[in-house]
């Protein structure tokens, strides 16, 4: 019979991996996170326990408390990646201590010697010496270890989004499971928000808190009237082209100020996501850029998922840091059935 898996997730936010991971069946005990604001969506949303800490000050027996007598330990973590992400070059701060929260990732390993091990980051996070040293670690303490950079589309998350997902086992050989959705059968936008109530920019569903889009400057409603689907703005007439598209150093943003395609899955969803000119986050036929639910959705949450407790209210900045940080529900539920899968194989 398969021993059941107990998970602690670090830096777990309003709970993408955890979620995902509980649907395949994974229990997770605890997830931890130093943003208070993790809280009630990680627990409302999740039977489990969220502990607001910084990653750098737990150890290993301290985490050893949550798993249950006998389970499985699983270690998984999604350190934050802003120091890492193509959308931060230019502004990157070697001594910005979140570089250092990897390594007490593998610090914690070492101490707690968890039987598994799963962490995502964004792609570039590959070519760092800290990544290079956290296998090497892993590998020294005899863990069969494999990872990869995954183009979400291919496992039917309607979103252009690649991460680089390692697992690692010291039980014998694991592997993700294959891709499910072969690029014709990609999902489209239309799929995921095609039938959502119409919104205006600026305004709220009364249904769904959620459901609400920031307000645009007349300006940017000219703009994203004059947008086509999967377009940019060079499609504009001259007098909308903003200076800053054109300047810095003779580079151009085709990437925004753009509107989505109905037939095409969706850009990497941001934190920023909820902003027209934040990237190609214009709705496709309504003047306006995406909602919060609407990104959620793309992320693969599930419909009702609740951010804020039902009477606070809802920050678009905030908001967007939880949504566009999270593992996709879908992709947590990849890894669960890998790790699961692979238990069987080591019937354990
Ligand atoms: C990429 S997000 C994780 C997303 C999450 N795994 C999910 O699927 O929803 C990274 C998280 O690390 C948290 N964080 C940053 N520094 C931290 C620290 N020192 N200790 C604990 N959490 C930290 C951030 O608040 C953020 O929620």
């Amino acid at each position: 019979m398969t021993k059941s898996v107990s998970a602690v997730d670090l830096f777990c936010g309003a709970g993408g991996l955890t979620h995902g991971l509980r649907l395949e069946g994974v229990n997770v005990a605890v997830g931890i996170d130093l943003d208070p604001t993790c809280e009630y969506p990680f627990e409302h949303n999740n039977d489990s326990e969220f502990l607001c800490a910084d990653v750098a000050e737990l150890t290993g027996d301290s985490l050893r408390d949550y798993y249950p007598a006998r389970a499985v330990k699983l270690l998984a973590g999604c350190a934050p990646c802003q120091p890492f992400s193509t959308y931060s070059q230019g502004h990157r701060n070697d001594a910005d201590d979140r570089w250092t929260l990897l390594r007490h990732f593998a610090r914690l390993i070492k101490e707690l010697r968890p039987e598994l091990v799963t962490m995502e980051n964004v792609p570039k996070l590959r070519d760092h010496e800290v990544f290079t040293d956290f296998v090497q670690t892993l590998k020294d303490l005899a863990y069969h270890v494999t990872y990869q950079v995954v183009d979400c589309r291919e496992y039917g998350i309607p979103q252009n989004r690649k991460r680089l997902v390692l697992l690692a086992s010291q039980l014998g050989e694991i592997e993700l499971q294959k891709p499910t959705h072969a690029k014709k059968d990609f999902v489209p936008v239309r799929q995921v928000i095609g039938r959502l109530e119409k919104l205006a920019a600026g305004s709220i569903s009364k249904r769904d808190p959620l459901h609400r889009t920031s307000a645009l400057r007349e300006k940017n409603l000219e703009r994203i009237r004059a947008s086509k689907p999967g377009g940019t703005w060079r499609d504009w007439d001259k007098k909308l082209v903003a200076d800053c598209h054109n300047q810095r150093s003779g580079k151009t943003y085709p990437s925004v100020y753009g509107r989505m395609s109905w037939d095409k899955p969706a850009p990497t969803i941001t934190t920023q996501c909820y902003g027209f000119g934040n990237g190609r986050f214009g709705h496709p036929e309504q003047d306006r850029a995406i909602s919060l639910r609407e990104a959620a959705l793309f992320q693969t949450f599930p419909p009702d998922y609740a951010f804020a407790e039902p009477d606070d209210p809802i920050s678009f900045r905030k908001t967007g840091r939880l949504i566009g940080n999270a593992v996709p529900v879908k992709l947590a539920r990849v890894i669960a059935q890998s790790i699961l899968t692979h238990l069987k194989r080591v019937s354990l």
